[in-house]
């Protein structure tokens, strides 16, 4: 059975995706090991405990560098001997050493179709850019900021009338679709990371995906 450590820092909706598609096997023998949120009061936190999974909480504010939070990090992942580490909202840049350490086994979902804007607010700046199509991307996780190579994305179109509210809720939707799948892919060895990109055994066919 292979480990997820799942580092949140907010709802937890992603979270919950994946919890429940460990527990019906569409990501195949799989389970949560832990979940870790670097905010005390974040709200995944009650839902991995209600699922019975190990919730810890590591703030950031009792670390007064970078590096020594992800070392406390680092410590607690490998603590549960994970085998993927798996961003699901969380909210921290992490050090090159953390990443490195982790290279090919860590994860995250990006709220845009990467590489169009990296970074927060993606919703707001997507509307204030007027594209037609926006969405989220499943990336692995390499020292620049939401730039590794890309596993899975879901298009999401704009309509008239979108604000932020009701397009991050269209997008929101499409994750909890989109992470699961990569991580099903990861998993059973599907797709792997190469320093050059996405190494696929069988690449999927893309543009077949309502989103
Ligand atoms: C999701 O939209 C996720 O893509 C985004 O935060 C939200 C978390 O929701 N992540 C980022 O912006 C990462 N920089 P959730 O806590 O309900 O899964």
């Amino acid at each position: 059975t292979k480990k997820l450590v799942v580092l949140v820092s907010g709802q937890g909706s992603n979270l919950e995706a994946i919890r429940a598609a460990c527990d019906t096997g569409q990501i195949p023998d799989t389970r949560i090991a832990a979940v870790i949120s670097n905010r005390p009061t974040a709200p995944a936190l009650g839902r991995a405990i209600e699922a019975g999974i190990p919730a810890v909480t590591l703030d950031h504010r009792a670390h007064a560098r970078r590096a020594d939070f992800d070392m406390a990090l680092q410590k607690q992942i490998d603590h549960y001997a994970a085998d993927f580490v798996v961003l699901a909202g969380f909210m921290r840049q992490l050090t090159p050493a953390f990443v490195q350490h982790y290279a090919g086994r860590i994860l995250n979902i990006h709220p845009s179709l990467l590489p169009a804007f990296p970074g927060l607010h993606t919703h707001a700046r997507a509307l204030a850019q007027g594209v037609f199509w926006h969405g989220a991307s499943v990336h692995f996780v390499t020292e620049g900021l939401d730039g590794g190579p890309i596993i899975i994305q879901a298009a999401v179109a704009v309509l008239p009338g979108d604000d932020e509210k009701s397009l991050a809720a269209r997008v929101l939707a499409a994750e909890h679709r989109i992470y699961p799948q990569a991580l099903a892919w990861l998993v059973s060895g599907r797709v792997r990371y190469t320093a050059e990109g996405t190494h696929w055994r069988e690449k999927p066919q893309t543009n077949v995906r309502e989103a």
